[in-house]
């Protein structure tokens, strides 16, 4: 199965524009698509969506305006990445040849937008990066069980482009010491990790975008459970954490589990909770928080265990949804359920049988604004000065071949 709610962004038949006055609900946030607002509808089913909602930016909406483009909701995902992502031919854009391929450097190092090609015949007005919408006040929370991040990067992207999470707890990440987050996440996420590190599966991890100020409080040592600290208005504080449950683990994983939730509630007695994962616990049943009898996959007491561990710390399970195939298997618990405004289910990221859960929680972390950086004006150095440093202080670096006694030498002064 493949990511596709990248749809959004893909190119095949025609966009309608905006529909008239009311009684046209936005099939996310339910409120009607007004005419002075940007919306669009799924080829597919019709049902109408904000802009906003679906985090189409600006620039996106009106590619998508002024090309014969198809636009499909989510629930619809009746396309596939991988036979649209790649290879789709863009009938009717008449692009001319590309005017000189070799003078443009392919920028490998920033997270260029998916759906915006490296080369085009026009000119790309710079700046035209889009930000997701984080002027959304609430925190919005992914949760996903990755079967190996590694070959999802570009996939993760677009989910990233798309929803504009704050927050994405992974499981299953398989990732090493080998792998750079930064080669698996924009430089708007900080990423916190806890590999497995006896063997290349399992492993949790938590990115929290930059603007939010967050901090590791907690990697377990037993179990793979981390958890990390972000800074709500009035010194208030969440703690969200990011837990695996191996299926073939026992009883005392589950207890370790739970001294280290207990221990982290004792030291942040204040905070909300949240703490998400794969728990590979299908045999409960969430509404009435009794085990299911019947064809049990796992023995009573794992499933027992989680629901008086949720139910003796207060936190509540909010996930309803089944996340693969008829199962529950990735759970969110809370302290704090009544701030818990919406949970969606997306279609799995790539390859991985899991379905990408979406939280949205009225919490409003403390955001920052852009940091100011400094630039230094190389126009007005006193370039005299420089030379005349560099003449008097660096000579005998002209006889110097190796480049780590240069470098050694210009540090030390
Ligand atoms: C098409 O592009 C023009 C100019 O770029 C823009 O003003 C217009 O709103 C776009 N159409 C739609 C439907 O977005
Ligand atoms: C996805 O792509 C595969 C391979 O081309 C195709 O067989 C399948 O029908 C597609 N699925 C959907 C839902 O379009
Ligand atoms: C491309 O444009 C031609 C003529 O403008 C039209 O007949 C054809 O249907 C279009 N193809 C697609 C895929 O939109
Ligand atoms: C881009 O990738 C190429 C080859 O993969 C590499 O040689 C080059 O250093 C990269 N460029 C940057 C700026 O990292
Ligand atoms: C869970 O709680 C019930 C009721 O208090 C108790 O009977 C049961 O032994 C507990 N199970 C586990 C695994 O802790």
């Amino acid at each position: 199965m493949s990511y596709r709610l990248l749809l959004i962004l893909l190119m095949i038949g025609g966009i309608e524009t905006n529909p008239g006055p009311v009684k046209y609900p936005c099939g996310f946030c339910e409120k009607p698509c007004k005419s002075n607002q940007k919306a669009v509808a799924c080829d597919e089913c019709n049902q109408w969506f904000h802009a906003k909602c679906m985090g189409i930016s600006d620039e996106s909406y009106h590619q998508l305006g002024n090309s014969s483009t198809s636009w499909f909701c989510t629930n619809c995902n009746s396309c596939n990445h991988s036979t649209t992502l790649y290879d789709v031919p863009l009938s009717n854009n008449s692009f001319s040849l590309l005017s000189d391929c070799s003078s443009h450097s392919l920028d490998n190092t920033t997270s260029s937008s998916i759906w915006s090609p490296l080369l085009t015949s026009s000119p790309k007005t710079s700046n035209s990066r889009v930000i997701p919408n984080h002027q959304r006040k609430g925190l919005r929370t992914i949760i996903t069980n990755f079967q190996s991040i590694k070959n999802k990067a570009a996939e993760l992207e677009v989910l990233i482009e798309t929803t504009a999470p704050d927050v994405i707890i992974g499981t299953e990440t398989w990732t090493n010491k080998d792998i750079l987050s930064s080669e698996l996440f924009p430089d708007t996420y900080t990423v916190y990790r806890r590999d497995r590190g006896t063997d290349n599966y399992g492993g949790v991890l938590i990115a929290v975008h930059t603007s939010l100020t967050s901090s590791e409080i907690f990697s377990s040592k037993a179990v793979e459970l981390i958890a990390v600290k972000i800074d709500l208005p009035n010194g208030k504080q969440l703690i969200v954490s990011s837990f695996y449950r191996p299926p073939g683990s026992g009883e005392s994983y589950l207890d370790s589990f739970k001294e280290d939730i207990t221990s982290l509630k004792q030291q942040h007695k204040k905070a909300i909770f949240h703490i998400g994962g794969d728990f590979n616990a299908p045999d409960i049943d969430w509404k009435s928080h009794n085990v299911l009898s019947g064809n049990n996959i796992y023995p009573k007491y794992i499933s027992e265990s989680i629901v008086n561990t949720s139910e003796e710390l207060g936190l509540e399970q909010v996930i309803t949804c089944k996340t693969r195939g008829d199962n529950i298997l990735d759970l969110l618990f809370t302290s704090h359920p009544t701030l818990i405004e919406k949970i969606r289910s997306l279609p799995p990221i790539g390859k991985a049988d899991h379905d990408v859960i979406l939280c949205d929680a009225a919490v409003e972390p403390v955001r920052s604004k852009h940091q100011r950086r400094e630039i230094f004006l190389w126009k007005r150095a006193n370039m005299d000065a420089i030379r005349e440093e560099i003449k008097n202080n660096y000579k005998e670096c002209d006889n110097i071949r190796d480049i780590n006694l240069i470098w050694a030498k210009f540090k030390d002064r």
